[in-house]
């Protein structure tokens, strides 16, 4: 099952790059499913909230927004440079080096624990669940998005076919990481065997929005791990490609707004 494959990927990004994630790819891609997981998880003025994984966190952010002056949130990712960036953005917040199978928080801390676009990338999926229900409150709640399945991602689908298709092994193995927690079914089995009630379990329909096809390409190369993975030709071979593959997703004036499916999983602790 899916889920439970071992990945071997974890989005591990130098500076420059986490720079760009938060100038880039956040806007672009993150700031909607941030507000998606804390409108699922039903974050309140004054709740205690841990973000699992939190990159440059735009959840930790959309959270703190929320939850006011009594409320608390800490975000915990495994990249410095990440909580780099994190931490210039949002020096209030904190923010602590640690892995999502062995969190650096109290048990039953958190009234909502959450984590957006990353159990992909946990090498021990079942043991980072059991992690985040440990953080959670009697009662608390817990929630996470990943990618939908790639057979029915419309522009990603194509998308990551045509850049397999030029790139080597390496940048292969980070595109289909992606997706590798894309059944649905499997994902909410996942969270119930960490002793989770399992609440709702849904796929959202988001959109990916560049002002053109070279901005789209320019993101998702550098301000991703491929930025160390792939040469300056197979760039222009998948700069060239993505053309072809997001014309349908390409307004006249070159903007492109691509559809993206992301699974939505919202659990209580019992
Ligand atoms: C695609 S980013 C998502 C970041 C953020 N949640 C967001 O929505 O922008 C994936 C993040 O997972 C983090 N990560 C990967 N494996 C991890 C682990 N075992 N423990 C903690 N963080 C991890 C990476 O460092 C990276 O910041």
């Amino acid at each position: 099952m899916t889920n439970t494959a071992e990945p071997s990927e974890s989005f591990q990004i130098p500076l420059e790059a986490a720079e760009f994630y938060e100038s880039a790819f956040v806007p672009a891609f993150f700031t909607q499913w941030a507000d998606a997981l804390c409108d699922a998880a039903d974050v309140a003025p004054g709740a205690r909230v841990l973000d699992v994984a939190c990159g440059t966190g735009i959840v930790a952010r959309t959270v703190a927004d929320r939850i006011g002056p009594d409320g608390t949130v800490v975000g915990v990712d495994l990249n410095d440079a990440m909580l780099t960036v994190a931490r210039r953005v949002r020096p209030d917040i904190d923010y602590r080096s640690g892995d999502a199978g062995s969190l650096p928080v109290e048990n039953g801390a958190f009234d909502v624990v959450l984590s957006s676009m990353a159990l992909m990338f946990f090498p021990d999926r079942p043991r980072a669940l059991r992690e985040m229900a440990r953080a959670a409150a009697p009662g608390g709640t817990v929630a996470l998005t990943v990618p939908g399945a790639l057979d029915a991602q419309a522009a990603f689908g194509p998308f990551v076919t045509m850049a397999t298709g030029h790139a080597g092994a390496d940048a292969a193995s980070l595109l289909s990481a992606y997706f590798t927690c894309g059944d649905l079914a499997g994902l909410r089995d996942l969270v119930a065997a960490a002793g989770l009630d399992v609440t709702g379990a849904t796929v959202v329909p988001g959109v990916y929005r560049a002002p053109s096809v070279d901005a789209f390409v320019t993101t998702e190369v550098e301000s991703t791990p491929l930025v160390e993975r792939i040469s300056a030709e197979v760039y222009d071979r998948i700069r060239a490609g993505a053309h072809d593959v997001l014309a349908p997703y390409t307004a006249p004036d070159g903007a492109v707004a691509a559809p993206f499916d992301v699974n939505l999983v919202t659990a209580r602790h019992p």
